[in-house]
């Protein structure tokens, strides 16, 4: 991977954003890869300057995960987010970005028919990743297989601590997501990684320079050929 130590995490989402505008100007349907959390947000902000008054009605985009049995209208539901973060702001068409299914009535093949819409997309041009201080990427939480493709997991004890922010307590942040899986993620052409913060330093060493293992989902970056990771000094601090 090619490691980029950003003097901050806005210098890092202008960075991130420059690369995004470059692949709308030369790619005829670009295709992107969208995370939700706090890492992306600079990139989002960047994009909304870069971007505005664009015509950006052939742009499309599939978001990394969404929370099972959560309201699409709830404002935490990653729908929400996304609309709320990136369609609107952006001025994207919502029509085009999607954010897996997590109704629970359509669970069973909400996965295969994700997987399915962005090979029908021609695939993700360029996927945004943040990652979770157990290492994972999406929500494939330790464990998970390489191989893995859009499916249901249960989300750990520390994600959902990591998450509570966002809800009125722990209690509230769901046990299971739906997430795009370690194989789809390594299938999108470019992986762009950030990560900020002192707390990520851990999972960021582990990730890019730990040996390749399914206890380190991150790890999966290392297999392929082409990964940005662009961090702050403290995200780096455990780099070697
Ligand atoms: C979000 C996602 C997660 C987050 C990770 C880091 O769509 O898939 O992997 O990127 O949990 O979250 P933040 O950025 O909030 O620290």
């Amino acid at each position: 991977a090619e490691v980029v130590i950003v003097e901050n995490r806005n210098v890092g989402g202008a960075l991130v954003a420059d690369e995004i505008v470059r692949l709308i100007d030369t790619v005829p349907e670009p295709v992107l890869g969208l995370a939700t959390g706090s890492t992306p947000l600079p990139v989002y902000d960047a994009l909304r300057t870069r971007l505005a008054g664009r015509d950006l009605s052939h742009v499309r985009g599939f978001a990394l995960d969404e929370y099972v049995g959560i309201d699409p209208a709830h404002p935490q539901s990653y729908r929400s987010v996304i609309t709320r973060e990136v369609i609107e702001p952006l001025g994207l068409d919502p029509k085009l970005i999607r954010v897996p299914d997590g109704a629970i009535e359509t669970i069973q093949h909400a996965g295969d028919d994700y997987d399915a819409a962005i090979v029908a997309a021609g695939g993700i041009d360029l996927q945004l990743l943040g990652i979770g201080t157990d290492g994972h990427i999406g929500f494939n939480e330790p464990g998970s297989s390489f191989a893995s493709t859009t499916r249901i997991k249960t989300l750990t004890e520390q994600t959902r601590q990591d998450n509570a922010r966002f809800f009125d307590s722990v209690h509230d942040v769901p046990q299971h997501c739906i997430t795009q899986g370690l194989g789809t993620i390594l299938r999108a052409r470019h992986l762009v990684m950030l990560a900020f913060g002192e707390g990520k330093a851990h999972a960021v060493a582990a990730a890019v320079e730990g040996p390749v293992s399914a206890m380190v989902p991150g790890s999966a970056v290392q297999l392929h050929p082409h990964v940005t990771v662009v961090v702050d000094e403290e995200a780096a601090s455990q780099l070697k």
